[in-house]
């Protein structure tokens, strides 16, 4: 079954606690919950101590997003803080293969993204060792954005390329998913749905859900 990560970044964050609990309430599978340092992008978010205290208000599991540069020197702070699904861009990351095998020896799940404008190719010999990809389908830094529409085609090639090579990683699609496109996206071979401004503006999240599974056909 398709997972729904509803990305807190568009969340109302006076209330985070609240609109948390909602999201799990509603259905949601997992929390996508993006860390920018204005630096690998041009935005700043939320650290470690914010994901400890998210971590005791939800049993969701915690799907953290860093965009960031020098992923390894914050790696155990997320793990520590309760991160259970760990990505790292690849264009952050010198040694890739090493960061990932140390969240794979924490025991999580470990995924790497890939902006827009990157290859699939780049992640051919990584792939064996990782849980799933994450897909930019917007350029990272800002909810809100246009799903940028050649990167369907990525999402068909990324299914395409894991299945021949007899892998079952799982493929993350982030950005400007909304009701009207999920279809599509899940069509093309995404397991797991961020949803940032679409889920958080929308008045009922229960309701947003359940639309959304029946658009995508309830895989
Ligand atoms: C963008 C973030 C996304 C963002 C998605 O850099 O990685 O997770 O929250 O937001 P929407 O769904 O509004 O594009
Ligand atoms: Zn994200």
């Amino acid at each position: 079954m398709v997972k729904i990560a509803p990305s807190i970044l568009s969340a109302n964050f006076l209330n985070l606690e609240k609109e948390i609990n909602a999201a799990e309430k509603a259905g949601a599978d997992m929390l996508h919950i993006d860390i920018m340092d204005g630096h690998f992008v041009p935005n700043i978010t939320i650290g470690p101590f914010i994901v400890e205290s998210i971590r005791k208000t939800t049993s969701l599991p915690l799907d953290v997003h860093l965009m960031i540069e020098e992923p390894d020197r914050y790696l155990m702070d997320f793990i520590n803080a309760g991160a259970d699904y760990l990505t790292v861009h690849y264009e952050t990351s010198i040694h890739l293969h090493r960061t990932i095998q140390q969240i794979k020896e924490c025991g999580k799940k470990a995924g790497v993204s890939l902006n827009p404008a990157t290859s699939i190719l780049c992640v051919e010999y990584i792939l064996p060792d990782i849980d799933f990809v994450l897909l930019m389908s917007v350029n990272p830094g800002f909810g809100g954005q246009e799903f940028i529409p050649h990167v369907m085609h990525k999402i068909t090639a990324l299914k395409k390329f894991i299945r021949n090579k007899g892998l079952s990683t799982l493929i993350e699609v982030d950005g400007g998913i909304k009701l009207e496109n999920a279809k599509d996206v899940v069509s093309a071979g995404a397991d797991i749905l961020v949803m940032g401004s679409a889920f958080f503006n929308s008045n009922d999240y229960r309701a947003l859900i359940k639309k959304l599974r029946k658009n995508i056909g309830n895989r």
